[in-house]
């Protein structure tokens, strides 16, 4: 196949950085900019930065992530992820270049008891859910061919700050875990993501929305469980409510995704998540 050239927004970030490396060990090009060359909510940059690079493909994964800090700042959140993707789309619109916008399972309000599939009602229940909703509009505006938004859940991956991280240090810390056991979702490793997205990249003629996560479903308890069981760590792992937690934005309270659109169109799922704990935990080990 011949090789492709990416720009990947906020390619510092957990995602970013996979889809840059992934990008790279296939031989496509790839322009990966973090977020100090490129803050997307800055319309001239964003537009300046993707004619100079002329990508055949945006992946923007730029996003404000901190779900508690878009519920106390819900106007940076849409500025940032919001308006910040709408000027991804146009750059994008401008040099006829595709866009693959990563979005989120909290566009959707949790209330459901079975996988949300890509054409389920979004009803987001936070700042956070609602300004990458906003952003999805924005990509979504033209139908493009080519123009994608990607809905993942409960990312992770080697250097990133995320619940792995969390829980393993502070279970080889020794301290005592509690972990909420009321939230269900899925877990998607990065490195599995981003060889879904190049994927989706190679298909100009497909748009709309995807869902991408990880094969199975768990609580952030079970997660937590696998995690120090595959770490051989033997430590207690305790439950607790989301109500104890009490952070300023609710959670969906289920948000596993159907990710049927995109099983078929590549010819298969992205692997079980047990499998992609026990390859994040080969790079990520002390
Ligand atoms: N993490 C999850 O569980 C999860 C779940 C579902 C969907 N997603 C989506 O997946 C994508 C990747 O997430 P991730 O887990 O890789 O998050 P991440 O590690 O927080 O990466 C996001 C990156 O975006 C950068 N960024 C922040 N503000 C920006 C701006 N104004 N312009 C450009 N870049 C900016 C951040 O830089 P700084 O850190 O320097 O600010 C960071 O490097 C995001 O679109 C996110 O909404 C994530």
């Amino acid at each position: 196949m011949a090789a492709v050239r990416y720009l990947v927004t906020g390619a510092n970030g957990q995602l970013g950085r996979a889809m840059v490396d992934v990008a790279r060990s296939r031989g496509d090009g790839v322009v990966g900019l973090g977020h100090a060359e490129l803050a997307v909510e800055d319309a001239d940059a964003t537009r300046r930065a993707i004619a100079k690079h002329s990508p055949e493909v945006v992946v923007h994964c730029g996003a404000w992530t901190d779900v508690d800090g878009c519920e106390r700042d819900p106007e940076r959140a849409n500025r940032v992820n919001g308006h910040g993707t709408a000027n991804v789309a146009e750059a994008c619109r401008a040099i006829g270049a595709k866009l693959v916008y990563v979005s989120t399972d909290f566009v959707f309000d949790g209330t459901a008891h079975t996988p949300y599939r890509v054409d389920a009602e979004p009803a987001p229940v936070s700042a956070y859910g609602r300004s990458k909703l906003l952003g999805e509009q924005a990509v979504l505006r033209d139908s493009e061919p080519g123009f994608v938004v990607v809905r993942t859940s409960w990312v992770f991956g080697p250097g990133g700050k995320n619940f792995p991280r969390a829980i393993l240090s502070r279970a080889r810390s020794g301290e005592p875990l509690r972990v909420v056991d009321d939230q269900v979702g899925s877990p998607t490793f990065t490195l599995d993501l981003a060889v879904a997205l190049v994927d989706l990249a190679a298909r100009p003629d497909v748009g709309g929305i995807f869902h991408a996560s990880n094969d199975g479903s768990c609580s952030w308890h079970e997660f937590a469980r696998c995690l120090v069981d595959a770490a051989g760590l033997e430590v207690e792992v305790g439950r607790m409510s989301s109500s104890e937690l009490d952070r300023p934005a609710p959670r969906p309270s289920y948000s596993v995704l159907d990710c049927s659109r995109l099983t078929e169109l590549r010819g298969r799922s992205l692997p079980d998540y047990h499998d992609a704990i026990r390859r994040y935990l080969e790079l990520e080990s002390p």
